[in-house]
């Protein structure tokens, strides 16, 4: 049965809505239409972090677990919010007692002008709910994508080193049965819709109605955590017909391994299958946590990086160098393709009218195998790639027996190195071999200039980072002859 309404918690208040644009941004609800102003907007594009709010969402087999994420009210359309809790920062404050994270911001001089504040303090919260005394490096991811231009980050970090050691049960422990048992009455079993302004959002929960729903209304608009997609609503003003939410249907929020591979569900976000790609090819592991940032990273999918087909998204060419595989999904037809195959133009791919990508298959790493993966960007944090390099390479007695080689940002499409490829393959693993690989990669690539990097940065700083990789691969080699004759 189709429910016509959106219902979520809105902290500990249960919300109905009907007959409200889809296209609303859950900043603009808070601010607009609830006049909750704690949740702030700097940039709205996903950037700032000044608008973090914390999603409460039902987790476990059984569903009775909360998982909490922080995410940018700015980029999420309210239609997303269906069977989760909203938390903003009014909430955190029992009484007059401010929440264990505000205080330490209070108590650690952690604001100024105080627009960044909501937005850190949130952050601190979702940590606080997330990991039990987190160390310096997991507080400073938490907050790498919250901007402060006053404070500094210093005594920010130490608040939030501070009150992520207070082990003490906040309301939101001592309300968590209740909180689940409002979540589960809220029939996520149920598909949801909301429409207004001839606007119209969609949410399935499994993947006949998704299918099926896509087959009547082919033009419609797949969303996945709209950290791609709401940029056009909020940035270029474009308004969307029609919303097919992916979240909440469960084939594709699922990860499995098998002996060979790992299949990620097109809907599953990045912090929750980055762990498992980790175990594998820790170097893809590290850049995934530089995507964007933790907020960015909680809701965006691999699904909605292949399916924007940009030239800079970061895992396309990683895919593409691993050999990774997609099953896309049509009515009741499904077609496999390699992730390669996938991309035909700037921003045109190979999927069908009212087809999907239902999920990724990433083969695991092989004896002898490197994953080399190299992130070229401004800012180590939440930043866009100049470039992106991938390179799956294995180095048999001093020669290359097999590598794949793909870059992003040096075409229109995330594209393989062919003819580098072709330099190295079954060639002696030397500094003359890389050379002509380097000296290769001119005939694969032309890049163009653009905001980030000139043609010419492009094309050196893709050639050095064959260099690089050689350094890292020889001087590994060597410290493993030393110790063979030790
Ligand atoms: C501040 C910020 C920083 C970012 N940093 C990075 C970065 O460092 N590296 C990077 O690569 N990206 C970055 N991004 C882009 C974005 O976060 C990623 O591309 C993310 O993976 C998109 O996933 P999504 O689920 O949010 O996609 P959505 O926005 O929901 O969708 C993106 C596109 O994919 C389509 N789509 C979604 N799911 C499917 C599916 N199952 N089948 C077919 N098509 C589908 C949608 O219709 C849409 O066209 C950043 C974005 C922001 C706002
Ligand atoms: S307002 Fe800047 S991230 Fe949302
Ligand atoms: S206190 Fe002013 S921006 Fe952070």
């Amino acid at each position: 049965m189709t429910d016509n309404t959106i219902r979520f918690l809105l902290n500990d208040e249960l919300i109905i809505l009907e007959n409200i644009d889809p296209n609303l941004t859950v900043l603009q609800y808070l601010r607009d239409i609830r006049f909750q102003s704690g949740t702030k907007e700097g940039c709205a594009s996903g950037d700032c972090g000044a608008c973090t709010v914390v999603l409460a969402e039902l987790a476990g087999e059984e569903f009775n677990e909360l998982n909490y994420k922080s995410a940018n009210a700015c980029i999420l359309f309210v239609g997303s919010l269906h069977g989760k809790q909203l938390i903003t920062v009014e909430h955190l404050k029992e009484g007059e007692a401010l929440h264990p994270v505000q205080q330490a911001i209070v108590d650690f001089h952690g604001s100024q002008c105080g627009f960044c504040t909501p937005g850190f303090v949130m952050s601190s919260f979702a940590l606080h709910k997330a990991v039990s005394s987190p160390d310096r490096a997991q507080v400073v991811e938490a907050l790498a994508g919250n901007l402060c231009r006053c404070t500094g980050y210093r005594s920010i970090i130490d608040a939030a080193m501070a009150s992520s050691a207070d082990a003490a049960p906040d309301s939101f422990a001592r309300h968590y049965h209740q909180t689940v048992a409002e979540l589960k009455k809220i029939h996520l079993q149920s598909e949801a819709q909301l429409s207004a302004s001839g606007h119209h959002f969609y949410s399935p929960t499994n993947i006949d109605q998704l299918a099926n729903y896509l087959l009547a209304h082919p033009k419609a608009t797949l969303l996945g955590g709209g950290t791609d997609l709401a940029l056009s609503v909020t940035q270029q003003l474009n308004t969307i017909d029609k919303l097919v939410y992916l979240g909440n249907v469960k084939e594709l929020n699922g990860l499995r391994e098998t002996e060979e591979s790992i299949i990620v569900g097109s809907a599953v976000p990045y912090s929750l299958f980055t762990p498992l790609l980790h175990q594998q090819y820790p170097e893809l592991g590290e850049m995934i946590e530089r995507i964007g940032s933790t907020q960015i990273r909680n809701n965006g999918t691999l699904g909605g990086n292949i399916g924007n087909a940009s030239p800079i998204g970061d895992m396309p060419p990683a895919l593409i160098a691993l050999g990774a595989t997609m099953t896309l999904r049509c009515g009741n037809s499904t077609r496999e393709m390699p992730v390669e195959d996938y991309f035909k133009g700037y921003k045109v791919t190979d999927l069908a009218e009212s087809e999907f990508i239902q999920d990724i298959t990433i083969p695991k790493a092989k004896a002898g195998q490197e994953c080399k993966v190299y992130k070229i960007s401004k800012r180590i944090d939440d930043d866009i790639s100049a470039v992106l390099a991938a390179i799956s390479i294995e180095i048999e007695q001093d020669s290359v027996k097999n590598v794949s080689i793909a870059y992003g940002g040096m075409a229109a499409i995330p594209q393989r190195a062919a003819a580098c490829e072709a330099a190295l393959k079954g060639q002696p693993w030397t500094q003359t071999s890389i050379d002509a690989a380097k000296q290769a990669l001119t005939q694969d690539f032309q890049p163009m200039s653009d905001v980030r990097a000139s043609d010419k940065y492009r094309m050196t700083v893709a050639q050095n980072i064959l260099q690089k990789c050689f350094f890292e691969l020889q001087n590994r080699h060597v410290e493993t002859r030393v110790v063979n004759y030790a």
